[in-house]
């Protein structure tokens, strides 16, 4: 893969990706809050608890780090605090807005212009190429195609693609479509990323340059980046570290201060 770094393209690049925008937000209100959230899965008579009573807020600025084994609930919470799907009981709240009072649409709307998401399972479109699955988050957004081609380019050179543009899905490894996904994640230029396993299917060199990556977007950007893992190695990364498991918090470790470099 290309070794570029990271970040200098980004200040330098003439396709200047915008701030998101409609979002008016109280800095010292929590981003996102979670307040005695459970999710019970109802398989037909039989129901499974995976979430027990969580009360977690998330700040502008964070690298927040949810770590747990397989089966304690990661995925079932990073649904949840992206707002992909509602609690059982407890309720979150979007920028102080309890989410349940948003009508789909609504909620369509902020989630596009707030989160970006990294996939566990890549949710890449298999009849769509590489470049037009970056493209896709910007479809839905006010942008003249070629800007927006430029971008998707731009955006697979970070990640180191620009040559697998016209690949379909199938057509990459495991790792090139983990990449494709989150080029397609910052496509928006979100204010918050949130990844499931970013680095599950990576080397560990491309891994580490994936995560350096987002480092810098949260250092140098302020973007608050939210990773559920079980991948120790990520949490050097982290300002605050939350272990769950058997769906419930065990304990919570502040590692730094979320502090944008200047
Ligand atoms: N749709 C569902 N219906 C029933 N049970 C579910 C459903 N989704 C998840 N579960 C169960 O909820 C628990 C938590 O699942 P989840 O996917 O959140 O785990 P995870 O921590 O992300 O695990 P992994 O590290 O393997 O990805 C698991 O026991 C799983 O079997
Ligand atoms: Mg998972």
């Amino acid at each position: 893969m290309k070794r570029i770094h990271p970040y200098s393209n980004l200040v330098s690049d003439p396709v200047k990706i915008p701030k998101a925008s409609g979002i008016s937000q109280n800095v010292d209100e929590p981003l996102i809050k979670l307040t005695g959230v459970w999710k019970i899965y109802q398989m037909g008579e039989v129901e499974f608890v995976a979430l027990k009573g969580i009360n977690l807020e998330i700040y502008e600025g964070e690298f927040l780090v949810v770590l747990g084994p397989s089966g304690s609930g990661k995925s079932t919470l990073m649904n949840l605090l992206g707002c992909l799907d509602l609690p059982s009981k407890g309720t979150v709240f979007l920028n102080s807005r309890d989410i349940s009072g948003l009508d789909e649409s609504e909620l369509a709307l902020v989630r596009g212009q707030m989160i970006g998401f990294i996939f566990q399972s890549f949710n890449l479109i298999p009849t769509l190429s590489t470049q037009e699955n970056v493209l896709l988050p910007l479809e839905f957004q006010e942008e003249g195609a070629r800007i927006a081609q430029k971008k998707a380019l731009y955006l697979l050179e970070i990640v180191g693609l620009s040559d697998k543009k016209q690949n379909l899905p199938s057509q990459l490894s495991g790792g090139q479509r983990q990449r494709v996904a989150i080029a397609r994640s910052l496509a928006v230029n979100p204010p918050v990323i949130l990844a499931d396993e970013p680095t599950g299917n990576l080397d560990s060199k491309t891994g580490d340059y994936i995560l350096d990556f987002l480092d810098n977007l949260n250092k140098k950007e302020g973007k608050t980046i939210i990773i559920v893992t079980h991948d120790l190695d990520i949490v050097k990364y982290a300002t605050r570290v939350v272990h769950i498991r058997d769906g419930e918090i065990e304990k919570i470790n502040i590692l730094r201060k979320n502090e944008k470099e200047e």
